[in-house]
């Protein structure tokens, strides 16, 4: 979920709302405003997209210079109106992002001393429990505190409170929110990208802290009560600028400008130079008994790429896990294990508990992520930034190739590190990685076929991907994308393991998409196409001019440019996320706010 609040100078509901638009991307299944009209809560909540909030205050307008505002992805209660946020209770209205753990009993407990619920959200225990207080006679800041102090679970809250029209209070515990400061006016946010057109001016809450907010400024106190005092931070423009620049989609952009942001990244981490001087700095993998990544998603897939470069390049044991499970499982964790964590938003909620559980057992944590200030990468030991720009397609397309790119460095630098790559050896990897953004702009220049191919594609209910090696992360990250956006149920295997059970599927009407490069692993990749040829599945093979030349039978192809095996992860990400954009827009869905999705789950 996305949360806002602005006190103002001037009407706020067209402000949050516009900020709304951009935390759209955390959630967008229902939404709302709370101002203070003359001292009195009012407000208004929609189902569904922002739009229809939108649609609704120009038909009945909200006034007040002090606001609340939320965008949810529903957790507690489905989404409708009676659900969406703000909540309000009395003299007290809430927004709040994340979980409280401990609803069921203060729900229980406030029903019994007769607080009447009137949504199934664990959000409105807070508003009772805040408005319980102030009957009892607590001024609003120490309503809020103790209200805080009956809440568990992870969150950020902002609170509103009747008759108080230079006030708001806002908490974070697990989740992220931002205090922005203005000329007069004060805002909070779930992210800096939210309050860009208001403010550049920042101070991040750190972890327990809540704030009282008033336009003068704000008083922080942490988790045990005392006033603190956390830097103010000015955010660069170029890191909150969000637009289309002509594209349909925010995925059609984002897509297209993974060869500038290779570059871009590849000349942050001194790339161009050659030599180990280009290699991540602050990691030394000399002593590692293993690496541990640990994602979810897209950022898993990148993962998986990087288990086969650190094991062929650096001969270190890895291990890799989704975030929900891995901490669950009770991993073996030595003095000497190092763990990278990888994130575009830096906040997923499964990924930073994973980071936390590991802190302080071994060795080193490293985040790899898209946003500096996020909270994984404020709480790893090394934080290596993907330099990407902000990505608001649902769907990871850049910030997955710019992830790749931060990995391989880091495997390279572990091959340097424990004597298995020579100075050499390593300058050929840097300058193959130096002629990634040349073929990932090569392999987007296809989208005709891409969009040819995906036309047929999306008459079909299931697609299947298979490829080995490198390629079988790929044909996993392929399948999700389909998944995700144009909702048409994708598998993928790795392709030797086809014959063991889901050979059952393949008949005539089933489309078999095949990754595979002409590299060590594409004879024997190309038997399992044949094993799918022979039980008439449909063949949509993916390769190289060699490739394609020494294959025959298959019923549509795409022809990238032959690389190196070590880089065709980054070029072969293009047809994985090429082909499930087209079959989104053959089938209609919305392509960069897919349903029941969010980009950026700070829930576990
Ligand atoms: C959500 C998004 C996925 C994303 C995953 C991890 O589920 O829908 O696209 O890959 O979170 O997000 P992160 O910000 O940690 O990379």
């Amino acid at each position: 979920c996305g949360i806002v609040g602005i006190l103002g100078k001037h009407e706020v509901s067209p402000l949050i709302l516009d900020a709304l638009q951009r935390l759209e991307y955390r959630g967008y299944d229902s939404a709302g405003i709370a101002t203070l009209d003359e001292g009195q809560i009012d407000r208004r909540r929609a189902l569904g997209k922002l739009i229809n909030l939108s649609d609704l205050l120009v038909h009945e307008p909200l006034k007040g210079r002090a606001g609340i505002g939320h965008t949810r992805w529903a957790t507690h209660g489905g989404p409708s109106v009676a659900n969406a946020h703000p909540h309000h209770k009395g003299r007290v209205a809430v927004v709040h992002n994340g979980i409280i753990e401990n609803f069921r009993a203060l729900r229980e407990e406030l029903s019994a001393d007769g607080s009447e619920f009137t949504s199934q959200t664990d959000t409105e225990t807070i508003v009772h429990l805040a408005s319980k207080f102030l009957d009892q006679g607590m001024s609003p800041d120490v309503a809020a505190r103790e209200t805080l102090k009956k809440l568990e679970g992870a969150f950020a809250l902002a609170f509103l409170f009747e008759g108080e029209e230079n006030l708001m209070i806002a908490a974070r515990r697990g989740s992220p929110l931002v205090i922005g400061h203005g000329q007069g006016e004060m805002y909070v946010g779930s992210d800096a990208i939210a309050l860009a057109p208001l403010t550049d001016l920042l101070t991040y809450l750190e972890e327990g802290d809540w704030a009282v907010i008033t336009r003068e400024g704000a008083e922080v106190h942490d988790a045990s009560g005392n006033i603190v005092s956390r830097p103010m931070t000015r955010i660069s423009q170029q890191n909150t600028r969000i637009d289309k620049s002509g594209h349909r989609h925010f995925m059609a952009k984002e897509m297209a400008e993974q060869p500038a942001i290779l570059k871009a990244a590849l000349g942050f981490y001194g790339v161009p130079n050659s030599g180990i001087s280009g290699l991540p700095e602050g990691v030394d993998f000399a002593q590692a008994d293993r690496v541990i990544l640990v994602a979810c998603g897209t950022a898993h897939y990148a993962c998986h790429v990087a288990k086969y470069w650190f094991e062929q390049i650096a001969h270190v044991p890895v291990e890799i896990d989704i975030a929900s499970e891995f901490r669950y499982r009770a991993p073996v964790l030595t003095a000497k294990t190092i763990a990278i964590f990888v994130s575009q938003s830096g906040e997923t909620a499964d990924t930073l508990a994973a980071l936390r559980h590991v802190k302080g057992k071994i060795a080193q944590t490293i985040a790899v992520v898209n946003i500096p200030t996020s909270s994984i990468a404020r709480e790893a030991d090394l934080a290596l930034p993907l330099h990407a720009g902000p990505e608001i397609s649902v769907a990871s397309t850049k910030t997955f190739t710019a992830q790749l790119l931060v990995l391989a460095l880091l495997s390279l630098k572990a091959g340097v590190d424990r004597g298995r790559l020579d100075a050499k050896a390593c300058d050929q990897h840097l300058e193959a990685l130096q002629t990634v953004p040349g073929y990932v702009a090569q392999a987007l220049d296809r989208e005709d076929n891409y969009r040819s191919i995906a036309e047929i594609l999306a008459k079909h209910d299931d697609v299947l991907f298979l490829g080995r090696g490198l390629m079988y992360p790929l044909s996993l990250e392929a399948a999700l994308k389909f998944k995700e956006i144009s909702y048409i149920h994708a598998e993928a295997y790795a392709a030797g393991e086809l014959k063991h059970g889901p050979i059952a599927l393949i008949d005539k009407n089933l489309p078999v998409v095949v990754m595979a490069p002409r590299d060590d692993l594409f004879g024997k990749t190309i038997s399992n196409m044949q094993e799918v040829m022979a039980r008439s599945g449909k063949i949509v093979l993916i390769s190289d001019k060699a490739g394609l030349n020494a294959t025959g039978g298959a019923e549509y192809t795409i022809t990238l440019p032959a690389v190196p095996s070590f880089i065709s992860p980054f070029v072969y990400s293009v047809p994985a996320q090429m082909l499930a954009y087209h079959t989104a827009l053959a089938r209609g869905t919305d392509v960069d706010q897919p349903r029941n999705l969010a980009k950026s789950v700070t829930v576990e």
